[in-house]
């Protein structure tokens, strides 16, 4: 007999007209006198496949009166026309087949609609609501999108290393990874060896992949990396996470002003890409997670996104004639309050501030004539703020040794990095994408613990 998902019973395209199995959980139960209505979901989509059971079935009292919400079944039978309101096809069941029940005191799922912060104390569970269903699949749907992106324009995807010795962001917001035995140097009361430790030296998980992708677009050209990075930002944010996933792609040849087309294409694509393929999943964020969000990213993957230096930004947020909480003056970094403002009032669309000040950017940014400023650039999006990050790096050998000095970092650490600018350099620019950031922009969700399964924030690690 064949399997099928909830998802390919309720297309029922081409018409199956053969016994078939459905597996899955059940959502709710409604009795009349002849059976029972079983709602049974599998996750494949949002809908629930409504199943008819009669009580004439041998094990109907065992197996489907008993039954609560959350409990699991394998049913077989025909699929047939619903008469109902909402779905096409419903099942009508030969054999029902209670797999596990569910503790209908104890499940905490029961019909009523809880908090989000209620359902992240229970994140083993919450993958069954309608929610979290909704955005993990499109979680998933977006991975695929990246890829397809890249692969239409000829990218090679490249795996960057995870254990690392240098930290790319420079802010020292680095997990150390060890196998010294802590406990037993503490109570030795000695200082910590690195070089005896695994690698030789102090390792830690990757802020970002870039100076690897840097590495391998100075010989393939066009390459991306998407993989999980780790920060020790103790900032408990809903824009925050200690573990996300960023995509990061990095070309060769290409100038700031490319980087942008390039991360405006990608934006749009993979908006496009939801659009046309999680439909049902953006309706359901539309009517009760984000109202008119649908509308709002329509219209966004039609309109040119703006383009402002830094300068220019900080000029406007002057004239704003706004109290902000965190003061406004060129030379300081934007606060989400200023992104906020620019991108929702300002100009009410997607923006990308360019050329900050050299200072409150990474040491691998291009320096401007100005000697002030670097080509680094940052995408400012409505209702997040930042979702992207980029620049255009600096090739030139020398100046870039001088602003590995200026920022206090050890130039021996950087020696193969520092090679690609001494043979062969090429103008090269790249981004990162934080992959939460998008799913909280195109689902609505208003807090990154929600984009991601099992959420790392200061204090949680725990499931
Ligand atoms: O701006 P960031 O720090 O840039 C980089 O890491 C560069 N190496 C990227 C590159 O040029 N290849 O981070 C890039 C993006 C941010 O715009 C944001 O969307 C996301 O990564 N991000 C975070 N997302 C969740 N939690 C955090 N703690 C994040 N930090 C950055
Ligand atoms: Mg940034």
């Amino acid at each position: 007999m064949k399997k099928i998902s909830v998802l390919e019973a309720l297309k029922n395209t081409p018409v199956i007209s053969e016994a078939i199995k459905v597996n899955g959980w059940l959502r709710t139960r409604r009795d009349s006198k002849e059976f029972s209505f079983l709602e049974i979901n599998d996750g494949s989509c949002l809908s629930s496949l409504q199943v008819i059971a009669s009580s004439d079935l041998v094990n109907y009292e065992s197996d489907v009166l008993s039954a609560n919400t959350g409990a699991s079944f394998e049913i077989t039978g025909t699929l047939i026309p619903s008469q109902g309101k909402g779905q096409k096809w419903e099942l009508k069941a030969e054999t029902v087949k209670l797999l596990g029940n569910a503790d209908a005191e104890s499940y905490p799922l029961q019909k009523k609609r809880h908090t989000n912060e209620f359902l992240r104390t229970i994140a083993h569970l919450r993958p069954r609501t309608n929610t979290f269903g909704a955005v993990f699949r499109l979680r998933s749907a977006l991975s695929f999108a990246v890829h397809q992106f890249f692969k239409e324009r000829g990218f090679v995807y490249a795996h960057t290393p995870i254990i690392s010795t240098s930290d790319c962001e420079g802010a020292g917001e680095l997990f150390t990874v060890t196998n010294l035995n802590l406990e037993q140097l503490a109570k030795s009361g000695k200082a910590v060896d690195f070089s005896q430790d695994f690698f030789g030296a102090k390792a830690s998980l990757a802020v970002s992949g870039q100076l690897e992708a840097e590495l391998l677009a100075c010989a393939l050209s066009k390459v991306y990396t998407f993989g999980p990075t780790f920060r020790a930002e103790n900032s408990n944010t809903p824009r925050h996470l200690a573990e996300f996933w960023m995509i990061e792609p990095e070309v060769a040849f290409n100038d700031l002003s490319a980087n942008a087309d390039l991360a405006e294409d990608f934006l749009k694509y993979v908006l496009k890409y939801a659009l046309e393929n999680c439909a049902e999943d953006l309706e359901f964020f539309n009517t009760w997670v984000e109202k008119g969000i649908l509308d709002s990213l329509g219209k966004l993957a039609d309109s040119a996104f703006e383009r402002l230096s830094y300068t220019d930004a900080i000029k406007a947020l002057e004239k704003s004639g706004r109290k902000f909480e965190f003061p406004v003056s060129w030379g300081l970094d934007l606060q989400t309050e200023h992104e906020k403002y620019l991108t929702e009032e300002y100009l009410g669309k997607p923006v990308f501030i360019m050329d900050y000040p050299k200072e409150i950017k990474a040491f691998y940014m291009r320096l401007n004539d100005d000697n002030k400023t670097v080509a680094a650039m940052d995408l400012l999006v409505p209702r997040l703020g930042e979702i992207i990050g980029g620049s255009q790096r600096e090739e030139r050998e020398d100046v870039l040794k001088a602003r590995i000095k200026e920022c206090g970092l050890p130039e021996e650490n950087y020696w193969w990095y520092l090679e690609t600018r001494k043979y062969g350099s090429v103008p090269h620019a790249g981004f990162g994408l934080g992959f939460e950031r998008l799913v909280m922009y195109i689902s609505g969700i208003a807090n990154i613990r929600d984009s991601i399964p099992f959420p790392r924030t200061p204090g949680n690690a725990n499931f």
